[in-house]
């Protein structure tokens, strides 16, 4: 595993001075105290997921050229075309590797590890790089209090392998469910209207958000898909070591491990110190939670997202053993 957080920290304090909102509203509705933002104005995704993706290759000890699949799941590509997986690849060097991005908003990381899980059961590649990268601080509107507090930067990436043993992915469950009014979603920037005097006027290449009506979608959907795999494979509350949650908000996440009848010591919270960098948060949960996680823990990674999109993933650790 690797991660990479930018060095700026952006707090609730900063916020306060921005726009009309306060520390104490911030964390007892969101449990955010800070989020990371990525300043340098050269430096976007990409680089991120690089530096994320460098990490990881080094801990597992494998070589760039060795790389054979890199999946990016980010809603903050550098650029609409090439793929930001096009890019990761040349700056790491992965000469024999093919990449793509894969947009699925806040559920993106958890597709992009059930399609890079299925690449290399297939026995077709042996190596794929999966990395969740988002720059959300481009498309934050830092005059819209509901939405610019939650955000940050960040990226992280795993390195898939097979293990040969009964450890590992062992299975995970994916919805969509496009066919809904639009209450998240980047407005301008794509094909129906791209960008114009209008469209940067209004703000519309920003994140636009109904949080009240998301975050109701994401506290049911959030539990039900990770009961959905828990039932499936005769789990309970005891059996699961940790849950690995997408962090938009630590109210969904308390909710979700109710219902999943965890405590909270099963559960991993770092909204804290990043907020919701969309496809990044599961990754870097993982990672600052590397050393306490045992060969053999059973656990279930969940998220929620725009779209809508949301999933779970049931998996039992293979390092550390
Ligand atoms: O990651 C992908 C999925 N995204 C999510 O899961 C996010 C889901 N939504 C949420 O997490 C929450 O809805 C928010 C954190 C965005 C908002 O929390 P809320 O408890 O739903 O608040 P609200 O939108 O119902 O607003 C409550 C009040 C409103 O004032 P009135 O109408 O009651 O007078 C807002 O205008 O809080 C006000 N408010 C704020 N006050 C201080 C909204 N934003 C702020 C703010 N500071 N930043």
């Amino acid at each position: 595993m690797g991660h990479y957080i930018p060095d700026h920290v952006l707090s609730n304090a900063d916020l306060e001075k921005m726009v009309d909102t306060n520390d104490e509203w911030i964390r007892t509705r969101t449990g955010i105290r800070e989020r990371r933002i990525l300043k340098d104005p050269d430096k976007a995704t990409a680089f991120m997921a690089v530096e994320a993706a460098r990490e990881a290759l080094q801990s597992a000890n494998i070589e760039a050229a060795d790389v054979d699949a890199i999946i990016v799941a980010t809603v903050t590509p550098d650029y609409l075309f090439p793929a930001t997986a096009a890019l990761v690849q040349k700056r790491l060097g992965a000469e024999n590797a093919f990449g793509f991005d894969l947009s699925a908003a806040c559920s993106g990381f958890l597709y992009a590890l059930s399609t890079g899980t299925m690449m290399v059961e297939s026995g077709r590649y042996e190596k794929v790089l999966v990395i969740g990268a988002d720059t959300m601080s481009s498309i934050t509107d830092y005059t819209d209090r509901a939405t610019c507090i939650l955000f940050g930067d960040a990226a992280g990436a795993v390195l898939l392998e097979p293990t040969g043993d009964e450890t590992g992915i062992i299975d995970f469950v994916n919805h969509t469910d496009g066919d809904l009014d639009c209450h998240l979603y980047q407005r301008a920037g794509g094909s129906l209207h791209p960008a114009s005097e209008e469209t940067v006027k209004n703000r519309d290449h920003c994140v636009y958000q109904d949080g009240r009506v998301v975050f109701k979608k994401a506290t049911e959907g959030m539990a039900d898909v990770s009961l959905e795999i828990m039932n499936k494979h005769n789990l309970n509350g005891d059996d699961v070591a940790w849950l690995v949650p997408h962090q938009a908000n630590k109210r969904i996440i308390d909710a979700t491990a109710r219902r999943m009848g965890l405590s909270d010591e099963k559960v991993m919270i770092n909204i804290d110190k990043y907020g919701n960098t969309t496809a990044a948060t599961i990754p870097l949960c993982l990672y600052d939670w590397k050393d306490q996680l045992q060969y053999g823990d059973k656990l279930v990674l969940s998220a929620f997202g725009g779209g809508y999109t949301w999933g779970a993933v049931y998996m039992t650790w293979s390092l550390n053993r």
